[in-house]
């Protein structure tokens, strides 16, 4: 049986693609594990109405998702403007300011997002925050060019304070590699309330740096699975 989480999941992927996804939709496909109940939900509606969904990936998870579910795979080169997307998050704040890349597809999933006419996240209970850090505790995911890493690494602890950590792989000897065969660096900051916007320019601003997990005013709305099987809804 599914646990409370993995069923608030569920439920807030469902009923995002049933109250967000339009026939003839080109829809950006998120990463992570909420979003395989969206593809699993997308996926059967696309049978039983006989929908017309294109389908862009942010990651190879998504990708294969897409294409193990027999959906229409596309790409920006085809199809520069989305719809819409959905995604999940790591934590979400009370201005709807998000912490993604946990699972590291950052990058991709931010220029997704960018594409789309609205950015739909999909999450449970547990990433609902009044402040970032206040549940996801790995820190900010920032994309670095390898040979950055280490500069990179001192400037934001010079500039920031706090740490930056090389996001180490858990099968293999050596740092986690990305879908654009970077490195990730987790910046555990110090401070309990930052202007996310500034402080994502400013992480932006330091060369070697290719993208951070922090989503500022990008996000339409948030569907948050509850523990009692409701679906909570943020704009
Ligand atoms: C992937 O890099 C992340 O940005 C995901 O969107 C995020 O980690 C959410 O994943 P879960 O749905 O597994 O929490």
């Amino acid at each position: 049986e599914m646990g409370s989480v993995d069923a608030a999941k569920k439920a807030a992927a469902v009923k995002a693609v049933d109250e967000y996804v339009k026939n003839n939709f080109v829809l950006g496909i998120g990463s992570g594990s909420t979003i395989v109940y969206a593809v699993e939900r997308l996926a059967e509606r696309v049978k039983l109405e006989n929908l017309s969904i294109v389908c862009v990936p942010t990651s190879f998870q998504a990708r294969q998702l897409i294409i193990q579910h027999n959906l229409i795979l596309s790409d920006l080169e085809r199809n520069p403007k989305l719809d819409c997307a959905i995604d999940g998050a790591d934590e979400v704040d009370a201005k709807l300011t998000l912490i993604k890349g946990g699972g590291g597809c950052l990058t991709q999933e931010k220029i997704v997002a960018s594409c789309a006419k609205q950015l739909i996240i999909v999450c449970d209970f547990m990433k609902d925050s009044k402040a970032l850090g206040e549940k996801y505790k790995k820190g900010v995911p920032i994309e670095v060019i390898p040979m950055a890493f280490v500069p990179v690494q001192r400037k934001i602890e010079e500039d920031l304070g706090g740490k930056a950590e090389l996001r180490m792989a858990k099968q293999k000897a050596g740092p986690v590699v990305t879908d654009n065969g970077n490195f990730i660096l987790d910046w555990i900051f110090p401070e309990k309330s930052y202007d996310w916007e500034s402080t994502n320019t400013k992480i932006k601003m330091i060369p070697g740096v290719v993208e951070t997990g922090l989503f500022v005013n990008m996000t339409h709305k948030v569907f948050y699975g509850m523990a009692d099987g409701s679906v909570k809804e943020k704009s």
